[in-house]
């Protein structure tokens, strides 16, 4: 292990993790009408009733299948999706509402060259909540700049991924009872996984929470959210090349894949993409109660004779997208 990095800053920043906790509180608006381009555009209460409310769709999906009766999702996605696009226009149908948009953009105007500030212009026009993905990172900010309805960011280039992000904090709410407290263990492809920067940029404002980020060294977190996430939030993490050295003080294993779509040169990929495989043996250092979460797609990061471990969560985490998903709209849609 390079165990390289252990920092806790905690004293100081503290004090302005709360203190903006306040602010935020103090001033927040209704979510109705919002746009959820990064995780951060949510307060910790916002994200506690966002899981709140999902958890009582959970329980009662019935209750709530005609809430956004009449309503439009545009899911408008200009990069490959299986789960998130196909989540989100579950969750509205299941919600009552209708869907429209498009999987491939190689069918629509921009095509001819009509840039995506224009085509939000003309999509809110139809919808009444939108959602974006983009190999660009920054192009669900733009698009909000031009909406007339809420955007969600639905992947944007190796930046964010919000609603990924409730996802697992829904997922880790469900099967571990509580957000706070918890060592998190971020495996794989950490300088392009957006996932992981926004779900280290929501688990950061929960108490107590530490993380240990393992990646080759060219695979890194970004230094950006050392600077602007972790240290200011006086978080404890460390830095390792070896999952097998720090795996069993793991609450929470959060695998990626190392992502072909994000690599310039080729030869890198192949050297670095299988860099961590999860299999039987190492699951054998891990805590029994350890859950193990991947956004997926996977490719080899986990074999498959993990699957059948009970600790294996990935695709109990696919179904909690959806739930988080129709809490969210019902929300930014003013439904409820
Ligand atoms: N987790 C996730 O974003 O998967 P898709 O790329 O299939 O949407």
């Amino acid at each position: 292990m390079c165990a390289s990095l252990t920092r806790s800053l905690k004293s100081q920043s503290q004090f302005s993790k709360i203190a903006l906790d306040f602010l935020w509180e103090f001033f927040k608006l209704s979510l109705k009408g919002r746009h959820v381009i990064q995780i951060s555009d949510l307060s910790v209460q916002e994200i506690d009733e966002i899981c709140g409310l999902a958890e009582q769709i959970i329980v009662d999906p019935n209750s709530f299948k005609d809430v956004c009766r009449g309503k439009i999702l545009a899911a408008l996605f200009f990069e490959p999706s299986t789960r998130t696009r196909l989540s989100f226009e579950a969750a509205m149908l299941r919600l009552g509402g209708s869907v429209e948009g498009f999987a491939d953009a190689s069918y629509t105007s921009t095509t001819k060259g009509e840039i995506l500030a224009d085509t939000i212009r003309v999509v809110s026009n139809y919808a009444d909540v939108i959602a974006i993905r983009s190999p660009k990172e920054g192009a669900a900010l733009l698009a909000s700049e031009y909406s007339a309805c809420p955007i969600i960011n639905a992947g944007d280039g190796g930046h964010f991924h919000p609603t990924q992000t409730l996802t697992d904090m829904l997922t880790i709410r469900q099967l571990k009872g509580s957000l706070e407290g918890l060592t998190i263990c971020c495996v794989g492809d950490l300088r392009f996984g957006r996932t992981v920067h926004s779900l280290t940029q929501a688990m950061c404002r929960y108490p107590k929470n530490r993380f240990v980020f393992v990646s080759p060294k060219e695979l890194s977190i970004p230094e950006y959210m050392v600077e602007d996430i972790l240290k200011p939030a006086g978080i404890e993490y460390e830095c390792a090349e070896r999952m097998e050295e720090v795996i069993d003080s793991a609450d929470i294993l959060y695998m990626t894949r190392v992502q072909k779509e994000r690599f310039f040169n080729e030869q890198d990929y192949i050297r670095l993409k299988d860099s961590y495989i999860l299999d039987k043996e190492k699951m054998r250092r891990a805590k029994k109660d350890m859950i193990v979460l991947h956004p997926l797609p996977r490719v080899n990061e986990i074999s498959y004779e993990v699957d059948s471990d009970p600790r294996a969560a990935y695709f109990k985490q696919v179904k909690f997208g959806m739930y988080a998903r129709m809490s969210l709209m019902a929300k930014l849609t003013d439904a409820l």
